[in-house]
């Protein structure tokens, strides 16, 4: 495999094209933002505990059936990954209330959800990802309805595989957030990353927090904490 051209750069990863015209390179960076890019940071060794991380999930993942865009592990930051047509948006899961959902229902972090919550992001860095549902998506024509059907279903089968595996780990997973692409022939594959980055992981006991917020809310011990949520899935 031959690294190409750089083909975009996001806020904590580069990809890169390759000598395949259908597989792309994935570069873990150190770098964590914020608040929608108003705070920006490093966080130490992130960009290989979050390689790890994900590929650890989606290992996982695949051995239950999921399709996910993962190829093999490269390098310690670098992941191969299948070439997809990105769809726009953020899908947000969540199983407790934490994050936006404490201002948005007024509820305290930390009440559990009698059922999941799906919610959806427009990805677009100038309108600052607003949040859509399923009659936005079908009139912009990101997905079709059985495309927002079969991502919804992923998404919970995901939930429930990493819910049960994270609770022999003594974690709770209180929400995470999921993209998706296509395949030339329209086949849908998850994408993107499975990291502390874009979940909120929480000590089962402690309700001590093993994910960005650490960052984003100031707390201290974020490498720490990347280290131990890594510990925990592979020792
Ligand atoms: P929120 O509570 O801030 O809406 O976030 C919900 C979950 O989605 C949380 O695990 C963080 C993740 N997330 C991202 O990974 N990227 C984003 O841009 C947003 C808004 C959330």
């Amino acid at each position: 495999m031959i690294k190409g051209n750089l083909l975009y750069e996001g806020k904590a990863k580069c990809v890169y094209e390759t000598d395949n015209p259908n597989e792309l390179l994935v570069y873990f960076k150190d770098d964590a933002t914020a608040g929608n890019g108003a705070k920006h940071g490093t966080i130490q060794d992130k960009g290989i505990i979050n390689n790890k991380i994900s590929t650890y999930f989606f290992k996982l993942l695949k051995d239950r059936g999921i399709k996910t865009h993962f190829l093999e592990t490269v390098s310690k930051r670098e992941m191969l990954i299948r070439r997809l047509d990105m769809i726009k948006l953020e899908i947000i899961v969540r199983n407790i209330v934490a994050g936006s959902l404490v201002k948005r229902l007024g509820l305290p972090e930390g009440t559990p959800l009698a059922a999941p919550i799906i919610e959806y992001d427009y990805k677009s860095d100038e309108l600052g990802d607003p949040m859509l549902n399923r009659w936005h998506i079908m009139a912009l024509k990101l997905a079709s309805i059985d495309e927002i059907n079969e991502i919804e279903h992923i998404s919970l089968s995901v939930n429930a595989i990493m819910r049960e595996l994270l609770k022999a780990k003594n974690v709770e997973l209180v929400d995470f957030k999921l993209e998706f692409g296509r395949d030339k022939d329209g086949t849908i594959f998850l994408a993107d990353e499975i990291s502390p980055d874009n979940c909120r992981f929480w000590d089962a006991d402690t309700h001590e927090k093993l994910d960005k917020d650490r960052f984003r809310q100031d707390l201290g011990g974020v490498e720490e904490a990347y280290q131990e949520m890594l510990n925990r899935l592979t020792m």
